[in-house]
């Protein structure tokens, strides 16, 4: 089974979650930065993933246009989907049918939202507004710090290789 990991990053939050993945899966996986390099032959692959953070309600800019230019071929692959958010209640549904076609949507074998990070001082500051922008009842509830969710990151990783790699162990 050939896996193709693709993803865009502004501070390197989604690479670090694909890098994890990559870890978990113990398998041929070819991994992309979408800003840095474009793969070649997505028809050599039998798995397609795509992970993406989002920027104002929206996936960042390099994965939705990855993904209008190749949907044809995307839609005759499966295609596991993990999205990079700082809202704890995200509405993950919201999010994708802002960025992603309703063709691509149905089609995706698995979405996940699998938590968030502010890393750079400026993001800080913009913490609270954009949190409170994104979900009023987040802001009230959330005091502490915003994580990757590592546990949603190996269950994510945990169903491909059940299900697609065929591995009996997990
Ligand atoms: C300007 C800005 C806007 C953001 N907008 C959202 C948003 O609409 N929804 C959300 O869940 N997280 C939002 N976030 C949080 C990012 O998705 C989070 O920091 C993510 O981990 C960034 O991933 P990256 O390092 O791979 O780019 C925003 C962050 C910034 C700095």
């Amino acid at each position: 089974m050939k896996i193709l990991m693709l993803y865009g990053t502004k501070s390197n939050v989604t690479k670090d979650i694909a890098r994890m993945i990559v870890s978990d899966l113990d398998a041929a996986v070819t991994l992309h930065n979408l800003k840095r390099s474009l793969p070649h032959k997505i028809e050599a692959f039998d798995l397609i993933v795509i992970g993406s953070p989002i920027y104002m309600g929206y996936m960042i800019k390099s994965v939705r246009k990855f993904v209008l230019r190749n949907l044809s071929s995307l839609l005759n692959k499966p295609v596991a989907l993990f999205i990079v958010g700082a809202d704890k209640q995200l509405d993950m549904d919201k999010y994708l049918s802002m960025s992603l076609p309703e063709d691509l949507i149905s089609h995706l074998w698995l979405k996940m939202h699998l938590g968030g990070e502010f890393r750079h001082d400026k993001h800080q500051i913009l913490r609270r507004i954009i949190i409170k922008q994104v979900s009023e009842e987040n802001a009230k509830s959330q005091s502490g710090a915003v994580n990757i969710d590592k546990e949603a990151v190996h269950q994510f990783s945990h169903h491909i290789k059940k299900e697609m790699l065929g591995d009996k162990r997990v």
